[in-house]
């Protein structure tokens, strides 16, 4: 078969668990200064997260600064030594599955590129004028003109319900397109905002396919573009700086000598690639960040050991893409993230779903975490990333919990009794 991607390990393709260290890596120093988004980029939007704060804590009365950030938690030691297989691991969660406003990563790009629309229609139609608080945007006479103009996105779900949340909350329309997969009560959480849902036969990839024509060129409508939106990338890269300030005032030390190891779950790889741009440019190469996927799903992986070349997806492989771990369910990386920051990623661990369950478990019985499964996949990858990186024994590890805190309690009792 001439046309089977190469440079895949055979463990991959078996769908057995793997450490792949990324034999593209190239220092920070070498890759930063030629990408298209830089520090000036991510600063900005930071900027424009915190011109929203007002109105943000308006529309949502738990965000009391407004802020959509979460903590940075210490895990007990014995609880370190559990995830790490070993004893002395300094381990840190970094808990984005209690987000405010909608307990997942997702808010950080999908609430971002939403207030990024409200603005632009806003500054154009002269709706808010120089110097005026933003908050002025949750008056019920802009809920009546956003309601003019769609929001649309592709989704698995928490992204779907991220920009649903963000964009009912300011009164537009909202269409989310949601692959055969998707489970029942994401779309009905979605519905219940007033959303309307589209189901489609295929899986994620072709769901965002089929809306991304959908919404070409219309005037009154956006489509947030899970794939290849920036805005979405830059607003997940803004978690940088939150990470940073936590870093500080924990007294945690960055740099050479003690790097920081950071876990975060990989599906299209927005996400996760928008936090390690972030990272890298407030760290360089003190920071490393370690991607992890399903062993079914290992979209980035593959893309980034085949080669950037022309895409390739998982079941290029012969893989099928069926994994517990919703968010992760992607046959296909962001090429914009692959071209991006691919050089930039230490190492890609992919993970079996039953590890994914005792995660959940674990996490929930030893330091009352409650993940949902794509979320414990950071923690899954841990250990296996200290037996095989010997450079990880050093330094401090952040595991990036993704999602969970708005599970519904039948959803995560069943997770739980999967690991039993
Ligand atoms: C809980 C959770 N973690 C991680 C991710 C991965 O984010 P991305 O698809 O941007 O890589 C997702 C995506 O939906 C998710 O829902």
């Amino acid at each position: 078969m001439p046309d089977t991607p190469n440079g895949i390990p055979d463990a991959v393709r078996a769908g057995r668990p793997t450490v792949w260290r990324n034999p593209h890596r190239r220092p920070a120093a070498e890759i930063l200064p030629g990408l298209a988004y830089g520090l000036a980029e991510v600063a900005a939007a930071e900027a424009r997260w915190r011109r929203f704060d007002p109105l943000l804590a308006r529309l949502f009365p738990d965000l009391e600064t407004g802020r959509i950030d979460s903590d940075l938690l210490a895990l007990r030691a014995d609880v370190s030594a559990h995830v790490a297989g070993i004893a002395g691991a300094a381990i840190w969660v970094k808990a984005d599955h209690d987000l405010p406003v909608t307990g997942c990563i997702k808010a950080r790009g999908g609430v971002y590129e939403v207030l990024v629309y409200a603005e632009t229609l806003a500054l154009r139609a002269g709706w808010l004028r120089g110097g005026e608080s933003y908050a002025r945007l949750a008056e019920p006479v802009m809920r009546t003109a956003f309601g003019a103009y769609t929001v649309a996105v592709g989704s698995t779900g928490n992204l779907g319900f991220s920009v649903g949340v963000m964009a009912r909350a300011l009164g537009f329309a909202v269409e989310v397109h949601m692959s055969h997969d998707a489970k029942a009560w994401k779309k009905q959480r979605l519905r219940d905002l007033g959303a309307r849902v589209v189901e489609h036969a295929g899986d994620y990839g072709s769901a965002v396919a089929s809306a991304r024509d959908a919404f070409a060129g219309r005037p009154d409508a956006h489509f947030v573009d899970d794939e290849s939106s920036v805005d979405l990338f830059l607003g997940y890269a803004a978690a940088a700086f939150d990470l940073q300030r936590q870093l500080a005032s924990a007294n945690v030390t960055v740099d050479a000598e003690s790097p920081l190891h950071v876990y975060l779950p990989c599906g299209v790889g927005g996400a996760p690639g928008g936090v390690t741009l972030g990272l890298k440019l407030l760290f360089g190469d003190a920071v490393r960040c370690i991607f992890v996927e399903p062993v079914a799903a290992p979209c980035m992986l593959v893309q980034l050991a085949a080669g950037l070349e022309r895409p390739v997806s998982v079941y290029d492989i012969g893989l099928d893409n069926r994994t517990a771990a919703d968010g992760l369910a992607v046959s296909q990386a962001s090429l914009l993230v692959a071209g991006t920051v691919g050089a930039l990623i230490e190492a890609v661990v992919t993970v079996e779903d039953a590890a994914l369950f005792t995660g959940v478990r674990d996490l929930w019985e030893r330091a009352g975490l409650r993940l949902e499964p794509s979320a414990a996949s950071a923690f899954a990858a841990v250990a296996p990333a200290l037996a095989a990186l010997p450079e990880t024994h050093r330094g401090t590890h952040v595991v990036w919990t993704t999602g969970g805190a708005l599970l519904p309690e039948a959803e995560f009792q069943k997770a739980l009794a999967a690991a039993a």
